[in-house]
């Protein structure tokens, strides 16, 4: 990789927002403190989780919260991104916790970022069709305007959804995330119903006065595997599956050609309006491209998932690059690819963007490939900023480590260690390095 490691990080410009982020259900634990989720349901059966665990007590940031918090303001960080637990919210006292979080973050000076799903969707939702239902999306919004009413005069940043991509595909065509359901392509109604209930989420907090408003897609740039039609045509539809499908309904108000003909309800034109209800600004969680050609024939692994050979694409190795824990190779210069790449495709109809989430999986304390890993992606986006895409912040995933899925405690993206024994936090050499980095932007 080629890094200007030790030169430090071009300056940022003044106001640019530096966050960590998190997820309720990876971090939480307290699962007795509120109703089950999907995720509760989906690690209860053998074979879900590889290591077997569950996020029941997870890092038990429901009861340290204030440690955590105070890690929080030992970093420096200006917000901090976390996710409000729907399960929890419908259970009696479980908005307090976010109350009590909330008025801890504000008193330690880092800005609450709360997003309003991230995966844990209740089981009494799940069991009504979940996000199969068009219903779902209706309910979201009542969700959404509790919380607004209860955290809105304090909280000024939301987020909607969590990469409704991954979830529609790991968690309902896939199989390898909850709920676990392998519907393959039946599985598009359910990213029109999560692009509904982000367009009647923004409409509710609105209503409830608020301003600031993005959601967090996950995109990476798409690489053909050769210059082959074959690979050319695999890879532009993989492309269409993961970017614009995701991006083209909030920016632009439209889907890609072909895509709207396959979803769900009587009016979608109608629901497009809803969709397209204008954002502050587009988050977009980053990690690695992927490099996809034609279907081979045969079943492929990618980044601890399996993917079926009836898929119309297969993804390959991107050779000679180092990769993190997970596999997943360490591209920097893909994020100035995938920035200036939508620049170029919306124009002025991109909002500003916020990178809502950006991280490695490594083990160890003295992480230094985490640090080079941090390093080069934020030289990738000072380079994307200097070429004029207005992008306004920047969070890692994650504060700490956590429960990653289907992959359980297996998988460290913190730049706070957790001992899942003791649950003692120790901040990584990384913890140290964005501290320092964030003192020398001022
Ligand atoms: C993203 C998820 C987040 C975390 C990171 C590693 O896809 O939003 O919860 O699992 O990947």
């Amino acid at each position: 990789m080629a890094t200007d490691a030790g030169d430090p990080i071009p300056r940022f410009p003044d106001g640019f927002l530096w966050g960590v982020s998190t997820s309720a259900h990876q971090i939480e634990g307290a699962a007795d403190a509120r109703e089950r989720s999907v995720w509760d349901v989906f690690t209860a059966e053998p074979g879900r989780v590889k290591d077997g665990s569950t996020a029941a007590v997870a890092c038990d940031h429901y009861h340290r919260y204030p440690e955590d918090v105070a890690l929080l303001a030992g970093l420096g960080v200006g917000a901090y991104r976390f996710s409000v637990s729907w399960p929890r919210v419908n259970s009696p006292g479980g908005l307090d916790f976010y109350d009590r979080l909330t008025d801890e973050l504000c008193a330690a000076g880092v800005r609450p970022v709360p997003t309003l799903f991230h995966w844990d969707l209740p089981v009494s939702l799940e069991e009504a069709g979940g996000w199969l239902t068009r219903d779902t999306a209706a309910r979201f919004a009542d969700h959404v305007s509790v919380v607004a009413e209860r955290l809105g005069d304090r909280v000024t940043k939301w987020i909607t959804l969590n990469e409704p991509a991954e979830h529609t595909l790991l968690g309902h065509a896939l199989g390898a995330h909850a709920p676990g359901r392998r519907l393959l392509f039946d599985a598009l109604p359910v990213a029109h119903h999560q692009l509904l209930a982000h367009g009647l989420a923004v409409r509710a907090l609105r209503a409830a006065g608020a301003d600031d408003i993005g959601i967090a897609n996950s995109h990476g740039p798409t690489w053909p595997a050769s210059g082959e039609p074959a690979d050319l045509e695999a890879a532009g539809f993989y492309d269409v599956l993961l970017n614009r499908l995701f991006a083209e309904p909030v920016i632009l108000g439209e889907y890609p050609d072909g895509m709207g003909e396959l979803m769900p309800g009587d009016d979608i034109p109608a629901d497009l309006e809803v969709i397209a209800e204008p954002v502050d600004w587009y988050g977009i969680n980053y990690y690695a491209p992927t490099r996809v050609g034609a279907p081979d024939g045969t079943d492929s692994e990618y980044g601890g998932l399996a993917l079926p050979a009836e898929l119309p694409f297969s993804v390959r190795e991107i050779e000679g690059r180092a990769t993190t824990d997970f596999g997943w190779p360490v591209v920097p210069e893909a994020l100035t690819e995938l920035l200036t790449g939508f620049r170029d495709r919306y124009g002025d109809k991109l909002p500003p963007i916020v990178i809502t989430e950006n991280g490695c999986s490594y083990e160890g304390l003295d992480d230094q490939d985490r640090i080079a890993y941090l390093d080069g992606h934020l030289r990738a986006l000072h380079t994307a900023l200097e070429a004029g895409v207005d992008v306004r912040g920047y969070f890692v995933w994650s504060l700490m480590d956590n429960f990653e899925w289907a992959e359980g405690y297996a998988r460290r993206f913190g730049l706070v260690h957790v001992d899942y024994t003791t649950l003692e936090r120790t901040p990584k050499a990384s913890y140290h390095w964005f501290r320092d980095m964030l003192r020398n932007q001022g």
